[in-house]
C-alpha cells in the first residue's frame, strides 16, 4: 500500500520579509508535495510562521507596533509570496493561533507528569542577541562569541527538559536509521556533535526578560523558549486532522530544513518527542544554503534576493526550475542572473520550448495537425521507446529521494536525445519519400515530450500543463511505472510560444531586497571601456542574436536574378520570412534542408514587396570560380533556434 506522505518546511520567523532561502525550502516542499501526489500518495504539505520570541518581539518593537499586529502583517507577506510560487500548501499554521498556543501548554504539562521538566537556577553569562547563555570557556575577550556583543551575569530560576537522559536512546536511533538524517555527512555532523555530553535543555523564558511567547501552563511568570513553541508546530498543526482513514497524520515523513537549524531539529525536537513517549519523523533532511554571485547574502550589503521581484521579471515558474536545477542536495547554491538566463535559455527556450514548436508544426504540416500513428519501428525508434519506458521510474526514484535536481538531469538529458532522434531523422526531409518513416519518428517526438511535461508537472506546473494540451495530452499520468502511451489520432492544442528567449539588452541584474536598513550603494561599478576607432565594444556584440536556422522552403523573387524569399525554422512558432541575395550562388531547389547562420534581430526590411525578417550570412569567396557566396552553417545539424554565441 502506498504510504501518505506528511511533509513540512520551517515556520519562518516574521521579523523579515521572505528571501530566496524560505523561497527554496517551500518550492522544494511543492515540488515533493506535486511529485506525490501525482505517484498516487495521499499528500499533506505544511508551511507557516514562528511569530514568538525576541526576535520578533524586538522587530515589533523597532517599527513601534504591536507585536501581534507586527506578526499579522509579516505572516501575511509569507502567505503572499507562496501565492505568487505557486505553491500548493494544505496549511499554513501561526505559532500565535490559539489551537496551537493551547497545544503547546497541553504538551508542557505532560512532559512535567512524565518527569521530564524540572526547576533550578541557571546562572551564566547571557547574550540577548543570541538570545542563549555563554559558559565562561565560550566567551571571546569577554563577549558574545557569535555576535561580539557584551553579555551579562545572570542568575535566575529557570525550567529545564532531560534532554541529557535521552542521549543514548537518540544515538541508537540515528544509528539504526541510516536515512533519519539526509544527507549523510550532515548524519555524521550530528553523530559527531552527541559525542559531547548532552546538556538538558532550558525551556523557559522569564516574562521579565521576553513576554512575547506562549505562557508556562505550570508558572505564569515565565514563556516557552521559542524552539520549543516552534518545533511542536509540526505535531499541532495536524492534531485535529487524521488521513481518510482515520489513522493520526504525526509522525511527519520529512521535515525539510537548512542546514543551520539541524541540531534543533535533529536534536532538541527528537528528544523532546521521547520525552513525550511519540513517534519520531521518518526523516530530516538539511539543504544548503543559498549564496550570491559567489558571496554570502546579507542584509547590511543589500544583495538578499528577492523572489517575489524575481518572479516577476523572468516569471516564477522559470524561478522554482531554476532553484530546482541549481541546488545538488544538501549542497550549497549559487544564484545568479546569467545562470538562471543561461538555465532559461538552454533547458526551456531552446530544447524544450522549440522541439515543442517546431513538432507541432510538423504535424500541423504533414498530418492536419493530429498526432500520427507510429507505422514501422527502425532501430533509432525502438531505441528510443526503450528509453522512455525505462527513465519512468527512475525520475520517481529521483522524486521519491527527495532529489528534483536529479530528476531535472533526467528529463533534460532526454530532450537533448530526442533533439538529436529528430535532427537525424531529418522529417523535413523525409516526408517526401517516407511518410510511415516520418509518422513513427514525430509520434515518437510527441511521447517524448508528453512524458518530460509529466516529469517537470511538479517544478513548472502551469507551463508544463499547457504543454500537454498542445501534444494533446491533456490527462495527467497517474502511474509511473507504466507510462502508457499518448492517443493516436488526437487534435493537437494551439502552439504556444512557452518560453521566449531572455534577450539581454542590458547586463543583467538580480532584484535584491530592498529594506531600510540596507547599506547604502556602493559606488557604481565603472562603466564598460568606450571601444577603440574602429571597433565595437563587447556590449555591442552580444546585442546581435544569431541563430541556426533551417531552410524549409526556397523560391526565387521575381522580378529580380539574386534574391531568394526563404522559409527558414529558428525553433519560433512559425517560420521566419527571410529574403537574402544569394541565388546567383544557390539556386533555390538547392536551399532547403540547408543549416545557414540567421541575424534574428535586425528590425524587419521590406525588398521587393517582401518583409525580410531577417538575415543569412555568407562568406563572400573570389577563386578560380569566380565570385561567389558560400553560406555559412554549423558543423553538425544541431537544432534550429540554437544560439550562436
Ligand atoms: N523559525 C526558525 C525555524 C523554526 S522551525 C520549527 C527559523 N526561521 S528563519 O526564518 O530564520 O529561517 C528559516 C529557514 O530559512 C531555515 O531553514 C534557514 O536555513 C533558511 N535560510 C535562511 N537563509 C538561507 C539562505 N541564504 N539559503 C538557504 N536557506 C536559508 O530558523
Amino acid at each position: 500500500m502506498k504510504r501518505p506522505f506528511y511533509l513540512t518546511t520551517p515556520i519562518y520567523y516574521v521579523n523579515d520579509q521572505p528571501h530566496i532561502g524560505h523561497a527554496y525550502t517551500t518550492v522544494l516542499g511543492d515540488v515533493l508535495a506535486r511529485a506525490h501526489r501525482l505517484m498516487g500518495h495521499e499528500t499533506y504539505f505544511l508551511t507557516g510562521t514562528d511569530e514568538h520570541g525576541q526576535k520578533v518581539e524586538q522587530a515589533a518593537k523597532k517599527a513601534g507596533m504591536d507585536p501581534q499586529a507586527h506578526c499579522d502583517l509579516y505572516s501575511a507577506r509569507f502567505k503572499e509570496a507562496w501565492k505568487v510560487l505557486g505553491i500548493s500548501n494544505d496549511q499554513f499554521i501561526r505559532t500565535t493561533d490559539p489551537a496551537h498556543k493551547n497545544y503547546v501548554r497541553a504538551k508542557l504539562i505532560e512532559l512535567k507528569e512524565r518527569g521530564e521538566i524540572y526547576s533550578s537556577t541557571y546562572e551564566g553569562w547571557y547574550s540577548t542577541g543570541e538570545e542563549r547563555f555563554f559558559t565562561e570557556k565560550e566567551l571571546v575577550d569577554g563577549k558574545d562569541p557569535i555576535s561580539g556583543r557584551p553579555v551579562e551575569w545572570i542568575s535566575e530560576k529557570n525550567y529545564f527538559f532531560r534532554m541529557s537522559n535521552w542521549q543514548a536512546k537518540l544515538i541508537a536511533h540515528i544509528e539504526g536509521h541510516p536515512t533519519f538524517i539526509l544527507p549523510e555527512f550532515r548524519r555524521n555532523e550530528v553523530l559527531g556533535f552527541l559525542k559531547q555530553p548532552l546538556a538538558d535543555l532550558c525551556i523557559s523564558r522569564p516574562k521579565t526578560r521576553l513576554a512575547w511567547g506562549i505562557p508556562l501552563p505550570f508558572d505564569e511568570d515565565y514563556v516557552a523558549y521559542v524552539w520549543v513553541d516552534a518545533l511542536l508546530n509540526y505535531a499541532s498543526a495536524v492534531e485535529a486532522r487524521p488521513w481518510a482513514d482515520g489513522q493520526a497524520k504525526w509522525p511527519a515523513t520529512l521535515h525539510l530544513i537548512g542546514k543551520d537549524i539541524l541540531t534543533t531539529h535533529c536534536v532538541y525536537w527528537t528528544t523532546l518527542l521521547m520525552g513525550l513517549g511519540a513517534p519520531l519523523p521518518e526523516h530530516i533532511l538539511a539543504h544548503g544554503w543559498w549564496m550570491k554571485d559567489g558571496a554570502r547574502m546579507s542584509k547590511t550589503t543589500g544583495n538578499v534576493v528577492d523572489p517575489i521581484e524575481v518572479s516577476k521579471t523572468r516569471g516564477a515558474e522559470v524561478f522554482r526550475y531554476f532553484l530546482m536545477r541549481e541546488m545538488g542536495m544538501g549542497q550549497d547554491g549559487d544564484y545568479t542572473e546569467a545562470g538562471l538566463i543561461g538555465a532559461h535559455n538552454s533547458d526551456l527556450a531552446n530544447d524544450l520550448g522549440n522541439l515543442v514548436s517546431r513538432t507541432h508544426r510538423l504535424v500541423s504540416q504533414h498530418f492536419e495537425g493530429k498526432v500520427p500513428s507510429p507505422v514501422a519501428h527502425q532501430p533509432s525508434d525502438l531505441a528510443l521507446k526503450k528509453i522512455l519506458t525505462e527513465l519512468s521510474p527512475a525520475v520517481e526514484g529521483e522524486y521519491r529521494a527527495f532529489r528534483p535536481d536529479g530528476a531535472i538531469k533526467k528529463v533534460t538529458g532526454l530532450l537533448r536525445e530526442l533533439n538529436r532522434y529528430i535532427d537525424s531523422a531529418a522529417p523535413w526531409k523525409a516526408i517526401k519519400t517516407d511518410r510511415d518513416a516520418v509518422a513513427t519518428v514525430l509520434y515518437q517526438v510527441l511521447d517524448g515530450l508528453r512524458l518530460c511535461a509529466h516529469w517537470l508537472g511538479p517544478i513548472m506546473p502551469q507551463n508544463m500543463d499547457r504543454v500537454l494540451v498542445t501534444l494533446g495530452a491533456p490527462q495527467p499520468l497517474t502511474n509511473w511505472q507504466d507510462v502508457g502511451a499518448l492517443p493516436q489520432g488526437a487534435a493537437l492544442g494551439e502552439a504556444v510560444n512557452l518560453f521566449p528567449r531572455i534577450e539581454l539588452t542590458s547586463p543583467a541584474e538580480t532584484p535584491v531586497l530592498k529594506s531600510k536598513e540596507s547599506a547604502p550603494a556602493k559606488a557604481t561599478a565603472p562603466g564598460p571601456t568606450p571601444a577603440a576607432p574602429g571597433t565595437i565594444t563587447f556590449d555591442e556584440f552580444v546585442k546581435t542574436d544569431l541563430k541556426v536556422g533551417l531552410v524549409i522552403e526556397a523560391a526565387a523573387v521575381e522580378g529580380t536574378d539574386k534574391l531568394v524569399k526563404l522559409s527558414v525554422d529558428i525553433g519560433e512558432a512559425k517560420p521566419r520570412t527571410v529574403v537574402a541575395g544569394i541565388r546567383l550562388s544557390y539556386p533555390p531547389e538547392t536551399l532547403p534542408g540547408k543549416r545557414v547562420l540567421l541575424v534574428t534581430n535586425l528590425a524587419p526590411r521590406k525588398l521587393k514587396g517582401i518583409e525580410s525578417h531577417g538575415m543569412v550570412l555568407c562568406a563572400k569567396v573570389s577563386d578560380e570560380k569566380g565570385e561567389r557566396l558560400v553560406l555559412v552553417s554549423p558543423e553538425t545539424e544541431v537544432a534550429p533556434g540554437s544560439l550562436v554565441s
